[in-house]
C-alpha cells in the first residue's frame, strides 16, 4: 500500500524581484518529481547539495507548497482534504531534522518536548500522557532521568533520540528524516541508524531518508534514488 506519494512536483523560488516586488527571476528547484512511499518501506534520497532534497521533504510535509503537482496521503490529495482528514495526515507524517539542537526548544524540558504533540492532538489524561512519553523515551534508548532535563544538558545523540521520541509518541506511519545523522559523531550515527531500524521493526513505519552519505542510505533503505538538479533518478540499489 502506498502511504505517501507525490506526483509531478514543480517548484521554483523567486531569486530576483523588481522595484515593485514583481518576480523577475526564478530558480527552478524541482522539475517534475514523483515518488511513492509504501507502508513499512524505506526510501532513500541521495544527491548533491542544492539539488532539491530538502525542498521535496518540505513539500511532502506540507511546510511548502509546490507550483504544480500533487501530494497524496493514502490516495487523497492533501490540498483538497477536509480539516479532519488533513489532521490525520499531519499526525501520521512526521519529521526528524538534521540538527536536533535547533529543532528542540531549549527552554522546554524533555518531558514537555515529547508530550507536546500528544497534548495538541489528543484529549488524554495526564497520567496516560506521562506513560506514553515514558514508553517512547525508553523505546528510543533513553533513561527515564532525561525527562526533567533541558536539551543543552543532553549529548548530540541523546538530543536526536529525543527528537525521534517526540515523533514516535504520535505513532506516525511515515517519518521524513532530512540528514538525521549528519550532525552527529560517526560512532553515534550508527547507533541512531540502528534505532531507526529497531523502531521500524516495532511499528512498521515508512521512512524517507535524505542523506549525503550512501552508506547511511544503504543501511536503512529498501529503495534508493538520487536527486539530480531537481529531478529524481531511478532506484540505485536495494537492501
Ligand atoms: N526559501 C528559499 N528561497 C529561495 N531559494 C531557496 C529556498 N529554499 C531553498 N532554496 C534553493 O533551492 C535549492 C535547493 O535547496 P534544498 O535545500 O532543497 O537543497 P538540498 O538538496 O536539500 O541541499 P543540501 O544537501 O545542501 O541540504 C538551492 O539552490 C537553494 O538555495
Ligand atoms: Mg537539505
Amino acid at each position: 500500500m502506498v502511504v505517501l506519494e507525490c506526483k509531478n512536483i514543480y517548484k521554483s523560488y523567486p531569486i530576483r524581484k523588481n522595484f515593485f516586488g514583481k518576480i523577475i527571476e526564478e530558480l527552478p528547484v524541482l522539475k517534475g518529481v514523483s515518488l511513492k512511499i509504501e507502508k513499512g518501506k524505506s526510501v532513500g534520497i541521495l544527491g548533491d547539495s542544492g539539488s532539491g532534497k530538502t525542498t521535496l521533504a518540505k513539500i511532502l510535509l506540507d511546510l511548502e507548497r509546490p507550483d504544480s503537482g500533487d501530494v497524496l496521503y493514502k490516495g487523497v490529495s492533501i490540498y483538497g482534504m477536509k480539516k479532519k482528514e488533513y489532521k490525520v495526515y499531519r499526525l501520521n507524517v512526521q519529521a526528524v531534522f538534521q540538527n536536533p539542537y535547533n529543532s528542540l526548544n531549549p527552554r522546554m524540558k524533555v518531558i514537555d518536548i515529547v508530550l507536546e504533540g500528544l497534548k495538541i492532538n489528543f484529549k488524554l489524561d495526564k497520567e496516560i500522557i506521562r506513560e506514553k512519553v515514558l514508553e517512547s523515551i525508553r523505546q528510543c534508548g533513553l533513561p527515564d532521568s532525561v525527562l526533567d532535563l533541558y536539551p543543552h544538558q543532553l549529548s548530540g545523540g541523546q538530543r536526536q533520540r529525543v527528537a525521534i521520541a517526540r515523533t514516535i509518541v504520535l505513532k506516525p506511519e511515515v517519518i521524513i528524516a532530512d540528514e538525521p545523522t549528519s550532525a552527529l559523531d560517526v560512532s553515534v550515527q550508527s547507533q541512531i541508524i540502528n534505532l531507526f531500524l529497531e523502531l521500524q521493526e516495532i511499528f512498521s513505519i515508512s521512512y524517507l531518508f535524505i542523506s549525503h552519505n550512501p552508506a547511511v542510505v544503504d543501511a536503512l533503505c529498501d529503495y534508493v534514488c538520487e536527486m539530480d538538479q531537481g529531478k529524481l533518478k531511478d532506484v540505485l540499489s536495494c537492501r
